[in-house]
């Protein structure tokens, strides 16, 4: 059985991951925080609460996900590539982690309302299932775009008895979906809003984070089951808001050995004005309630951004990614629409895995970085391909697969 971790993040009582992080929020919301930080750090030190989440888990989830190693993936890249299998876990996605984490605070906390946004809808899924099967009303903002583009994702979250509601504002993505849901906040604080990725206020980060942190903590034990070692060379995961890299750097995040690449998505390329690479082209700015890297347009506004995929499509990104590239312990990698496409086609073709979109980001990061016949590269395989089989089956399309 596993346990969460009390290992440090680099953050202080305030929350700042360096000059990144706060909670920047509206008064109304102020109290909801301070109670919400005061029960996190009560649960997380209850081994009830921990033995709860741990038993879901395993039962439910079905983690430990396996660590796979791609054996026809390594020998056409000649290197060693290990696939973190979070797409076999329940609803598809490593959003289950922090939805039980999340959703098990709610309920200890006495509150009967969720509210949640989703961008590609694996957050949302998620949610609604936890809050099916521990009885909480369910509402999920999604934006426009993002609902005609994940269609099979919004009839999960119907069918699981959650309210979609859509948003038109912006452009219809992530960053406006987490904008209503903060607006529902403030109108009804008793509400439990569930943030999907570790951004937002203070402890959001840190929570969302640890919540996902037994995605390297099974990584440590499952390559020491493999090879004899617990660390591999490299770990390379995507960055929307960040919560499936927050938790497969988490346990390595101290160990400089360990290189750590984020594969952000560049859209059609990061000079062409429509992109979601924010370390790449985004400086320091507010969002959802964090000081973080925002992408701003030239009058300081912030921008709309664009990418292919869904979960990818958002203009910030968690204080501690800001953190960790601005100091150097992560490399960053921005991965295009089409090299993702083609990333994805391939693992497809050569291993029999169809992954998300999303995940197709970091596998992307092979086609664009060398690895050594001796080296050991584990890729985070944050979820499955089926909500975006409509992209991909036009896409082959259009390339005559
Ligand atoms: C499968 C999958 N991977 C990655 C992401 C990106 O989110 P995060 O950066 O929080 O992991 C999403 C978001 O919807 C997703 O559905």
């Amino acid at each position: 059985m596993q346990h969460i971790y009390h290992h440090d993040l680099p953050v202080d009582d305030r929350g700042y991951y360096g000059r990144f992080g706060g909670a920047y929020i509206p008064e109304i919301l102020h109290r909801n925080v301070e109670l919400l930080k005061e029960a996190y750090y009560s649960a997380i030190d209850d081994p009830r609460f921990i033995g709860q989440f741990n038993l879901l888990l395993h039962d439910y989830v079905g983690r430990p996900s396996p660590l796979y190693k791609a054996r026809k993936l390594s020998e056409y890249y000649r290197t060693n590539i290990y696939l973190k299998r979070e797409d076999l876990n329940h609803t598809g996605a490593h959003k289950i982690n922090n939805a039980i984490g999340s959703v098990l605070l709610a309920k200890r906390m006495g509150k009967s309302s969720i509210i949640a946004e989703t961008g590609a809808g694996q957050h949302g899924v998620a949610t609604a299932t936890i809050c099916s099967l521990m009885d909480m009303n369910c509402i999920v903002y999604m934006g426009a775009t993002d609902i005609a583009r994940q269609q099979p994702n919004v009839e999960r979250m119907k069918m699981l008895g959650a309210e979609v509601r859509q948003v038109t504002s912006g452009n219809g993505t992530l960053k406006d979906a987490t904008n209503e849901a903060i607006n529902h906040w403030c109108r009804h604080p008793d509400s439990f809003y569930v943030i999907g990725s570790t951004v937002g206020p203070h402890p959001y980060p840190e929570m969302v984070a640890r919540f996902q942190s037994v995605i390297s903590e099974e990584i440590k034990k499952q390559l020491y089951e493999h090879i004899g070692r617990e660390n591999p060379d490299y770990v390379i995961a995507c960055i929307g808001g960040g919560s499936n890299a927050a938790g497969a750097f988490y346990h390595f995040i101290d160990n400089p050995e360990v290189k750590l690449i984020a594969a952000e998505a560049a859209g059609l390329g990061i000079d062409s004005g429509m992109t979601a690479a924010t370390i790449h082209t985004g400086s320091e700015g507010i969002i959802h309630g964090s000081r973080t890297m925002v992408m701003h347009t030239a009058d300081g506004q912030i921008a709309e951004p664009y990418s292919i995929s869904a979960g990818l499509d958002y203009p910030g990104i968690g204080p501690l990614h800001a953190h960790l590239a601005s100091t150097g312990r992560t490399e960053t990698i921005a991965v295009t629409d089409r090299e993702a496409l083609d990333a994805a086609m391939r693992l497809t073709r050569v291993e029999g895995i169809i992954p998300a979109l999303e995940s197709a980001h970091a596998l992307g990061v092979l086609d664009r970085r060398k690895f050594a016949p001796d080296e050991v590269v584990v890729i985070n395989l944050s979820g499955r391909g089926d909500k975006d089989i409509n992209t991909y089956l036009k896409y082959c399309d259009d390339a005559q697969y």
